[in-house]
């Protein structure tokens, strides 16, 4: 008998999923996108501040665009990684349902939200540091507000936590785990490529899955 902990918030990082060549290829495409796609110029004029994503106008990149598709595919070990640490029962495939692109300017912040119905979301960080804002995962006991009587190193001790951005790095969490981005405090942009996956079961895990709900 003793402590129990409930509700753990699962994240994942790794650095280094892919090359320094694609990711530079990457980049590059990035910011020709950015300069020529009406649509999403459009879109991010209205609703996206100084900064520029492809949000609002393609988040199917991963399947019309050969850099994306290579990405979706080289991000899918870690995920399995991710999942096995977590034990999840494994999926019989993991695909990729949403990626898009985003440049966000010195001073831009992007506020809390999650990724409903997303088994795996989460940023590849295509041009990144810590100056340039790092992820924020919220408690999600909202409000809970009594932070002040843990010490430091005690897992209650904080209502938010910054996990650290760097190029070539991708941060992953499941869909309902409650994020923000901190304000990029340099003057450079940050660039990143974020994504949603969902997974797929054969007859008898689904099963399994569902009398686990
Ligand atoms: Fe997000």
């Amino acid at each position: 008998m003793g402590l129990i902990l409930f509700y753990p918030s699962p994240i994942f990082e790794k650095e280094d999923v892919m090359s320094e060549e694609f990711n530079q290829k990457l980049e590059k495409w990035i910011v020709e996108y950015s300069e020529k796609d009406e649509a999403a110029k459009n879109w991010s004029q209205k609703f996206y501040g100084t900064g520029f994503t492809s949000f609002g106008s393609n988040q199917t990149l991963h399947k019309n665009e050969p850099l994306f598709q290579e990405l979706a595919q080289g991000l899918i070990p870690s995920i399995k990684e991710f999942f096995q640490e977590l034990k999840a029962v494994e999926p019989k495939e993991i695909y990729c349902v949403g990626m898009w692109c985003s440049i966000n300017k010195p001073k831009s912040m992007h506020p809390r939200h999650i990724h409903p119905m997303s088994a795996c979301s989460g940023t590849y960080y295509v041009n990144a540091d810590p100056e340039m804002g790092n992820i924020f995962i919220h408690d999600p006991y909202d409000n809970r507000q009594m932070g002040i009587i843990f010490k430091p190193d005690s897992p209650l001790a904080f209502d938010t936590y910054a996990v650290p951005v760097k190029s070539r790095k991708v941060i992953m969490f499941p869909g309902w785990v409650s994020h923000s981005v901190q304000q990029n405090m340099s003057d450079k942009d940050r660039i990143g490529v974020s994504f949603n996956f969902q997974v797929r079961y054969d007859g008898s895990q689904a099963q399994q899955t569902q009398s686990d709900l």
